[in-house]
C-alpha cells in the first residue's frame, strides 16, 4: 500500500517561517505522526519586510498566497508569518478551501492555561503585529490575569535575513530590547515574529536567567495534534518521509544564504516564482465561476 501524503503549505515574508518548519519537522519526526509529509513553503522575499506595511496590503498578499498554495496542492495552510496572522487571519480563513492554522491563537491559549497567578508577558514582534495588539487580544479571550507588553522591533527581521545572527552589532540592537523587557519586569518573552527564534541564543544571554523565551511555533505544533482537521496518527511504526519544496519571489541565492546562516544547514530545494504568479492566483480564485448557461454558450 502506498504511503498517504499530506501537503502542508506554509508562508512568510522570508526565512522566518523556516523556524516553524524546523519545529514541525522535529515534532513529526519524533512522534512518527505521518507516513509522508510534504512541506510547500513560500517566502515572499521580493516584498519583505511585511511588518512595516499597511493592513490592506497584507490582506491582499495573504489572499494571493492562500490561492497560490491551494493551487499547488496544500491540504492545509500554516500562517508562518505572525504579521499576516495578526492582520489577516480571518481573511485567510474566509478565502481558503483548506484548514488554516496560525501561531498566535495556540500561543495565547497555552500562556493563559499554563499561567500561575498574575504574570507579565513581553511580546517582541514586528511594528504591525505590536500595533495590532493581536497577542494581547488573543490572550484576553482566555484570561484577564496576564499583563501583556507588546514591543515593535523593526530592525530584527533585516538582521535575521542578513544572516548576522550572533555579531556584536546584533547584540547591541538586542540589548536595547532586553533592557526594555527587564525594566518592564516580564516573566516570559514571546518571540512574536517567526524570524526571532533564530535570535533566541543571543537574546537569552542578555536577559535575566529567570525570564523564559517562548517560541510560538513550538506551541502550535502541539495544538495541531489535538485538532481533528490536522494530520492524523496513521502508524507509529512507519518511517516519516519528509520532502521540502521552497519557493521564493526574490533572489534564490540570497534566500539560500540566509537560510543556511539561520538553520546551520541547507534548507532544501529552492525554486523561483514571481509576484505576478501570486497575483494571478488571487485574481483567478476571486473570479466568479461562469454560470452553466454561459459555459455551454462558450463551448458552442
Ligand atoms: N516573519 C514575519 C512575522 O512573523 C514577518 C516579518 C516581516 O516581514 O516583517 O511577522
Amino acid at each position: 500500500m502506498g504511503k498517504r501524503q499530506t501537503t502542508i503549505g506554509l508562508f512568510d515574508s522570508g526565512v522566518g517561517g523556516l523556524s516553524v518548519v524546523r519545529q514541525l519537522e522535529s515534532y513529526f519526526t519524533t512522534r512518527g505522526e505521518l507516513e509522508s509529509y510534504r512541506f510547500l513553503y513560500l517566502g515572499d522575499t521580493a516584498r519583505l519586510p511585511y511588518g512595516n506595511r499597511p493592513a490592506q496590503e497584507i490582506k491582499t498578499f495573504v489572499e494571493e498566497i492562500v490561492a497560490w498554495l491551494t493551487n499547488k496542492g496544500a491540504d492545509q495552510i500554516i500562517m508562518a508569518c505572525n504579521t499576516s496572522a495578526a492582520l489577516a487571519y480571518s481573511v485567510a480563513c474566509a478565502q481558503s478551501k483548506v484548514p488554516v492554522f496560525d501561531l498566535i491563537r495556540p500561543t495565547a491559549e497555552h500562556l493563559a492555561k499554563s499561567a500561575r497567578g498574575k504574570q507579565k508577558i513581553g511580546v517582541l514582534a514586528t511594528n504591525a503585529t505590536a500595533k495590532s495588539q493581536a497577542f494581547s487580544k488573543a490572550i484576553k479571550e482566555f484570561t484577564n490575569d496576564l499583563e501583556v507588553v507588546e514591543i515593535g522591533c523593526p530592525e530584527l527581521v533585516g538582521i535575521v535575513e542578513s544572516g548576522d545572527i550572533d555579531s556584536d552589532a546584533t547584540k547591541k540592537v538586542l540589548s536595547k530590547y532586553a533592557s526594555q523587557l527587564e525594566k518592564a519586569g516580564v516573566d516570559s518573552v514571546v518571540l512574536g515574529c517567526t524570524h526571532y527564534p533564530f535570535l533566541a541564543g543571543p537574546l537569552s544571554s542578555l536577559l535575566p536567567e529567570n525570564v523564559q523565551l517562548v517560541d510560538p511555533a513550538a506551541l502550535m505544533v502541539r495544538s495541531l495534534s489535538k485538532n481533528k482537521t490536522s494530520p492524523q496518527l496513521l502508524d507509529d511504526s512507519n518511517e516519516v518521509e519528509i520532502t521540502k519544496e521552497l519557493y521564493v519571489t526574490g533572489p534564490l541565492a540570497d534566500f539560500a544564504a540566509s537560510a543556511q546562516a539561520c538553520l546551520g544547514q541547507a534548507p532544501g530545494t529552492i525554486y523561483g516564482i514571481t509576484v505576478q504568479d501570486l497575483q494571478t492566483a488571487r485574481t483567478e480564485a476571486l473570479q466568479p465561476a461562469l454560470p452553466v448557461a454561459d459555459i455551454s454558450t462558450a463551448l458552442s
